[in-house]
């Protein structure tokens, strides 16, 4: 579980994160939800370490995290996946050293223990015969399954995803959306995925949390969508349902 206790972000007078207060669940894909620029990469980037929120706290089952040491950030880093929008590989490397490269900089695991690993991660994503290619020579869709697979190689207990399906077709978006929630299962992770895609969000929004202006406007399960009475929510929900629609993809 990762605690968000109010949380505030600026960049100069830009007030991007305030207030923000959440729970992310064990086991579950947590969707963070909202329109362009609402603060959703700021918050995900304030819960894996890569800004420092000026005001609140992030505990990490329990562990301080955004205020804690340089030591003990390190050691939540470690049980921390993360997928960037973009997939974000190595371009000058092949696909199984892109997924070795975690291994070899926080393990002292040999080489033969690296190759074990990698293989049971690239076909734990179903990347067959993959291993020898480079980013360039692969889809969109392969390249999020080793993005997906280099995220879990060390084992992780929390997987965070900035816009998995960003670039992808509406099928591949669906069977990354279906391995992302598969994988969260399996290991129990605590898994975070920034998203605006509406059908991640019916499919797989056990826990829903929508920011809206760099607030949280709203949590809660898909289910209780249809019921809501909250405008911003029903608004952003319909106008990206719509868009989806008119675009031929919903
Ligand atoms: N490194 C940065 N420096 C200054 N402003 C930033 C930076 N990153 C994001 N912002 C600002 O924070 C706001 C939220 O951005 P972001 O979290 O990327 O939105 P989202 O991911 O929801 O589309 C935007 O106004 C953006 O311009
Ligand atoms: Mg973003």
């Amino acid at each position: 579980m990762i605690e968000v206790k109010n949380v505030h972000k600026y960049f100069g007078t830009n007030h991007v994160l305030n207030d923000v207060s959440a729970v992310l669940e064990d086991g579950k894909c947590n969707l963070i939800i909202g329109r362009s620029g609402s603060g959703k990469t700021v918050l995900m980037k304030c819960l894996v370490g890569l800004f420092t929120p000026e005001q609140g706290e992030i505990l990490y089952d329990g562990r301080q995290f955004s205020k804690g040491t340089a030591a003990e950030k390190k050691k939540i880093r470690q049980d921390i996946g993360m997928v960037f929008q973009g997939g974000a590989l190595f371009d000058s490397i092949n696909c199984e050293e892109n997924i070795a490269f975690p291994l070899k900089m926080f393990t002292n695991m040999s080489r033969a223990e690296i190759k074990e690993r990698v293989n049971y991660c690239m076909d734990r994503v179903n990347l067959v015969n993959a291993n020898k290619l480079f980013p360039s020579e692969i889809s969109g869709g392969m390249k999020k399954r080793v993005a997906i697979a280099r995220a879990i190689a060390l084992k992780p207990k929390y997987l965070f995803f900035d816009e998995p399906n960003s670039g992808l077709d509406p099928q591949t978006s669906i069977v990354i959306d279906e391995l992302i929630a598969e994988i969260t299962k399996e290991i129990n992770a605590t898994t975070i995925i920034n998203t605006h895609d509406m059908n991640s969000v019916f499919e797989m929004g056990e826990k829903i949390i929508y920011i809206y202006k760099g607030e949280k406007n709203w949590e809660g399960h898909y289910s209780e969508i249809a019921k809501s009475e909250n405008k911003e929510l029903i608004d952003f929900i319909f106008a990206s349902s719509l868009l989806k629609r008119v675009q031929g993809t919903f």
